[in-house]
């Protein structure tokens, strides 16, 4: 940009200046930057970017900032976890946003300014009281202009400073100062997540509306160290991330309620009825609901699958529990029972191991489990308006998924074929038929992604349609 002559102006303006300058306690130089700057505002926040934006650097990714383009603030935080942030850049543009960074002074510990910018394709900004960049930028600006800001990794210093709204560096500053939906993702030693004060921290955000993602179980970067502190995985922050700012989703402003996974029903203390359901298509459903921005709820029976990013998870383990928990989750303007819900548990759950005798062998009566799809779908009031049932048959789909719908009361019933041969129980592909009172759709086999995404992308063209 052409650097600026103050000697060039006449002596009128000159004198205006001076005194404005001497006003706001700043240079003549610096006081024309802030005119300078607000103009270009007033004019247009776009053109402003546009022209702000540096030349990116070769083999980055094309990500001008648009009007339509959405905007995240990431600070990276000072742990090991900071090299999965430069991951997490990319994972974000590859989603389409525009991402700006700001470093702590710990994160330059681990990763470098010249790397996060370089990747962001911008300058990471590191420094409150940096002239350049507050005159530039300013710290306001870096927190407002976001449309959500991203804390990852945030270690428990960081947290401890959000919650205790400390001002004392460029990120905590911004974190302060913004208006927008704020997502952490902490990283940090076992010892130190299960801390009190860490947890009494953490409780304080959550308070606050901050979301928080992850962290997860696993290995530490001490060598033998394991548990729950590694950072959530960047495709699981940015899967997020993209849910938090899908207000315009096709499901935003709607609720929508799931089942996942099978129940378990205990005969003792250590044993109990299962089934081979895995929950990955009812997770699936309730990723997609979230991604397509509904408000959602996960009832999960015992699963080994990590709750969706953006999703309420309730876990459970009996059919009971299973259908508390739906109750009150409601109301929900769709449900969508994906669950494996147990038909019959043991009438007598023995409060002691049952011991093995010479000679005899126990007798096990079950009892009937409630439809809890059916409990729901029959409701006169507070039913959702519109209730989808599964049908996981081995023989006759279409018929028994017929025969169900009308019986459950439901709108929709998704069959499948669960029969070994066809690998569904378990495994990551699906071929499901829409059975509606319409008709029969019959859809090609594929990912239970796909199926949870096309069936969320119907679910919102019915939640279109006006109400008979
Ligand atoms: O009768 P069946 O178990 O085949 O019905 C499957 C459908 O009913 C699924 O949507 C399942 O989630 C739901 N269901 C339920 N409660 C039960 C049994 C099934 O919600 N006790």
């Amino acid at each position: 940009m052409a650097s600026l002559t103050v000697r060039q102006l006449d002596d009128q303006l000159k004198k205006l200046l001076r005194l404005r300058a001497a006003r706001h306690g700043r240079s003549m130089e610096d006081e024309v930057r802030v005119i300078l700057r607000r103009a270009a505002e007033e004019s247009g926040r776009d053109a402003l970017d546009r022209d702000e934006l540096p030349v990116r650097p070769l083999g980055s990714r094309p990500h001008a900032a648009g009007a339509d383009t959405r905007r995240v603030l990431l600070i990276i935080g000072g742990g090991i976890a900071a090299y999965k942030s430069l991951d997490l850049i990319r994972r974000l543009q590859d989603r389409g946003f525009h991402v700006r960074c700001v470093l702590t002074a710990a994160a330059q510990h681990f990763i470098t300014p010249l790397a996060a910018g370089a990747l962001a394709g911008g300058p990471a900004y590191t420094d409150l009281f940096d002239p350049r960049s507050e005159f530039d930028v300013g710290h306001i600006r870096l927190a407002r202009d976001a449309d959500v800001v991203v804390v990852a990794p945030a270690t428990a210093d960081l947290i401890a400073k959000m919650a205790g709204g400390h001002a004392d560096d460029l990120a905590t500053a911004v974190l302060l100062a913004t208006d927008k939906p704020v997502l952490v993702a902490p990283a940090m030693n076992p010892h130190m997540w299960a801390a009190k004060a860490t947890q009494r921290n953490l409780a304080q955000l959550e308070a606050d509306g901050v979301r928080l993602v992850g962290p997860n179980s696993g290995e530490m970067a001490e060598r033998g160290e394991a548990g729950v502190g590694r950072m959530a995985e960047a495709p699981e922050i940015a899967a997020l991330v993209a849910a938090l700012v899908q207000g315009s989703g096709s499901l935003a402003g709607k609720r929508v309620l799931v089942t996942s996974g099978p129940t378990t029903e205990p005969i003792d203390p250590v044993r109990f009825i299962a089934n081979r359901s895995s929950g990955k298509q009812g997770h699936a459903i309730a990723s997609a609901a979230a991604a397509a921005g509904a408000d959602v709820v996960l009832v999960s029976g015992p699963v080994n699958l990590s709750d969706p990013p953006g999703v309420s998870v309730v876990h459970v383990e009996t059919a009971n529990e299973m259908l508390a928990a739906v109750e009150k989750a409601l109301p929900a303007d769709v449900a969508v029972f994906a669950a494996a819900v147990a038909d019959w548990r043991p009438r007598q759950r023995n409060r002691s191991k049952i011991k093995k005798q010479q000679g005899r062998t126990p007798t096990l009566e079950l009892v009937e489990n409630p439809d809890i799809l059916s409990t729901i779908a029959h409701r006169k009031s507070g039913r959702p308006r519109l209730v989808v049932g599964f049908a996981a048959e081995t023989d006759d789909v279409i018929a028994n998924a017929k025969a169900k719908l009308k019986n459950k009361a439901c709108d929709w019933i998704v069959a499948n074929d669960v029969s070994p041969a066809t690998g569904i129980m378990g495994g990551d592909v699906n071929t499901v038929h829409i059975v509606t009172a319409k008709g029969v759709e019959s859809w090609p086999p594929q990912s239970k992604d796909d199926v949870a995404r096309a069936l969320v992308e119907r679910i919102a063209a019915a939640s279109q349609e006006p109400e008979r």
